[in-house]
């Protein structure tokens, strides 16, 4: 049976004429534009529709229904225009359909789609290797796993820890998130709902807190009560923790890691899948901290949007052999284009730095609603454009996320109770003013009436 999708659903309430032509340029704007109440008619409609047809699971924060983007601005179905101080998940790191990324997927479409690189060699594949060895925040030779996503090369690096190592076990962070399937949704300990109704998950799962305390109890209680140290193949950590909340470890514990994972033959492995690829002003979030991972894994940013993920090792720990692991379309060279178009520009088009710069005026700017709304606004936090602001309950976050969606701004919580920005690297100091202007008016407006 065919089906034409098309929108609206009848008896919907929709403007005759779209807003905006969609020819029309949204990168001049420096302020949202929002034409109709929000969620407008078209997207009332097409939310309508996609409740019939969707996975329920899909957790679907607010009713933002994009039609296109372009730099920091997303226009959805009815015409409005927002900010966009989410980047679909922290992924849109060189802002909406960049032109050098959109150049180099035209052009990469147009020669080769789909080529499997684990029954052939691609070339493009063996490139983006070749790059990520070269940005890779450890010395010496790599090697290079190309997966879809995030989950998937957590997948792959708990994986290879057993492999490497001829051990089973692997520990991970309270707070904690690295994906949902089994592997990775075991290891995720962030919130109970991703564990329940799912068991048995993947045993040999060991978590501590977050933070030097977690490292206490990993070397006085795990170690000493629960399974000895040279049981462990690995530990995998968020330099910074992300859907956790924002959590920025103190200066010891990175460093403190690594030296309990050498003490013990412990692989360590960083996920990077959100903090990576220049989001908190350098390359990878765990160069803030001088320390060197035996593994990384990134996704998200690394191709612009476009479905990649990427598992680096030091080439000594790459000790599998053929056929052991795998992917039909992992490294797509569509994907491929688009990342090392992508590494381009955060390298040479000064995105890392505006991270950084954009990071410390948000700080500086929202910083103060501390003091201005004791025990309403908890902590101002975050490196770079990573950021979390932390409010006295997850009711309060909600309220403030949907407060600044009905402004024009998008914004996404994470955690239990934070509001988390993490906008495209190429968002300007205009737009960035806008956007802390316009939170501070949604926490205003929630505060009033709480
Ligand atoms: C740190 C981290 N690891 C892994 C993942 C899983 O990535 P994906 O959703 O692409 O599977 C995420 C996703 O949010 C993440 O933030």
């Amino acid at each position: 049976m065919t089906q034409t999708l098309s929108l609206p659903a009848a008896d919907a309430q929709v403007p005759d004429e779209p807003a905006t032509p969609a020819s029309a340029s949204l990168g001049s704007y420096d302020e949202p534009a929002i034409r109709t109440a929000v969620p407008g008619p078209r997207a009332e409609a097409h939310i309508a529709f996609d409740e019939m047809y969707t996975s329920p699971s899909l957790p679907r924060a607010y009713a933002i229904v994009p039609a296109r983007g372009e730099g920091t601005v997303i226009e959805d179905i009815d015409g409005n225009r927002f900010l966009d101080f989410s980047a679909g998940i922290a992924v849109n790191v060189t802002g909406h359909c960049h032109p050098a990324v959109v150049e180099a997927i035209r052009r990469q479409a147009g020669e080769l789609l789909h080529y499997s690189a684990s029954d052939f060699y691609l070339p493009i594949y063996a490139h983006l290797a070749a790059e990520l060895e070269r940005i890779a925040p450890m010395a010496g030779k790599t090697r290079v796993f190309l997966g879809n996503s995030g989950t998937e090369v957590v997948e792959a690096a708990m994986k290879l820890s057993r492999y490497a190592t001829g051990r089973q076990n692997i520990i991970g962070f309270l707070g904690g998130f690295h994906g949902r399937t089994f592997g990775s949704v075991s290891l995720t300990a962030s919130k109970a709902k991703y564990h329940a109704h799912f068991s048995p998950l993947l045993p040999g799962i060991y978590h501590v807190p977050f933070g030097s305390e977690g490292l206490d109890e990993l070397e006085s209680r795990v170690f000493h009560r629960l399974m000895p140290a040279n049981e462990f193949a690995a530990i995998v950590v968020e330099p910074i923790q992300g859907e956790g909340g924002i959590v920025v470890p103190d200066d010891d514990f990175l460093p403190r890691l690594r030296r309990i994972c050498d003490e013990h033959g412990i692989l360590l492995v960083a996920d990077e899948v959100q903090s990576g690829m220049g989001r908190t002003g350098k390359m990878w979030a765990i160069e803030h901290w001088g320390v060197e991972p035996d593994m990384v894994v990134t996704a998200k940013g690394l191709a612009s949007g476009m479905p990649i993920g990427a598992l680096i090792a030091k080439e000594h720990f790459m000790t599998w052999g053929a056929g052991a692991h795998g992917s039909t379309f992992g490294g797509n060279p569509v994907s491929c284009a688009a990342a090392l178009a992508t590494i381009d520009l955060l390298e040479h088009g000064g995105l890392i730095e505006n991270a950084a710069e954009r990071g410390e005026q948000i700080l500086r700017t929202l910083g103060p609603l501390v003091g201005q709304y004791p025990g309403v606004v908890r902590d101002v936090r975050g490196i770079g454009l990573l950021l979390g602001i932390q409010f006295d309950s997850g009711a309060t976050a909600a309220a403030v996320e949907h407060a600044a969606f009905r402004r024009g701004l998008l914004v996404l919580t994470a955690g239990d109770d934070v509001v988390r920005m993490s906008p495209p690297l190429v968002v300007t100091e205009a737009l960035t003013a806008a956007a802390t202007r316009i939170f501070a008016e949604s926490i205003e407006e929630v505060a009033a009436i709480r």
